[in-house]
């Protein structure tokens, strides 16, 4: 029952709010999109941080996306020790720096362009960079098992079959792990930095269309 409700009910919870959010920000209905394009930081130490962050999360979600789309192909590259110990390495590293700028970045914006939604999904995402980093430390060779058990698992979410049977073997950290990527899908659009992008993207969308 419990794995039901945290690997079933929840990813489709969270797919549902990320939806009604999107559609809600973009039609300017949500007072998310009314915040200021919140500013982050401004000094150029704050800024390379920043690029960092976004460099080093960006490839370990590439590495994320490839190992979804492509499981047979990291399969066959992990077949060889020297390969898989590569793979392993480079995403520990860019793990290891997404969590260090992230606990690094100053934090420059005012109490109150900041909503409590941005303050919960740093939260979620600080806990899922660090569990995702000691899944790898832990569990090692993740990139091998996972591909024939989080994978599949993947899979029957967005086919809209959910299987729990892989997931609900997996030990708290990895169900941690996966559990926090639905609470941050489901929070990500009510964030500040959401609402302004996808508003700056809705008026643009709407500057290039022809009835605009
Ligand atoms: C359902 C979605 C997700 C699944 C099934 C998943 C699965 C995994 C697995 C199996 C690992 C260990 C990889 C290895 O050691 O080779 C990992 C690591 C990691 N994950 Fe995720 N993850 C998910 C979503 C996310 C999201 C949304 C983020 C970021 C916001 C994230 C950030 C990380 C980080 C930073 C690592 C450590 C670096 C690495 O080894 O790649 N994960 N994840």
């Amino acid at each position: 029952m419990r794995d039901e409700i945290l690997f079933v009910v929840v990813p489709r919870l969270a797919a549902l709010c990320c939806l009604s959010a999107l559609v809600m920000t973009y039609l300017g209905r949500s007072r998310t999109s009314d915040r200021q394009e919140p500013v982050v930081t401004d000094s150029k130490f704050g800024h390379g941080l920043a690029r960092w962050w976004r460099y080093s999360i960006g490839l370990v979600l590439v590495g994320h996306l490839v190992g979804f789309a492509f499981p047979g192909a990291v399969m066959f590259w992990d077949r060889q020790l020297a390969r898989l110990v590569l793979l392993e390495c480079l995403g520990v590293t860019a793990g290891s720096v997404a969590l260090l700028s992230l606990l690094l970045i100053p934090m420059r914006r005012s109490r109150s362009s900041r909503s409590p939604f941005d303050i919960i999904a740093a939260t979620l995402i600080l806990l899922e960079v660090g569990s995702g980093l000691a899944v790898a430390v832990r569990y090692r060779w993740a990139s091998s098992w996972a591909e024939v058990t989080l994978t599949p698992y993947v899979h029957s979410l967005l086919g809209l079959k959910p299987s729990v049977v892989l997931v609900a073997q997996m030990p708290f950290l990895v169900q941690l792990h996966v559990f926090c990527a639905f609470a941050i899908l489901a929070i990500g659009p009510l964030t500040t930095t959401a609402g302004f992008l996808i508003k700056s993207t809705g008026s643009r969308i709407r500057r290039t269309s022809p009835a605009g």
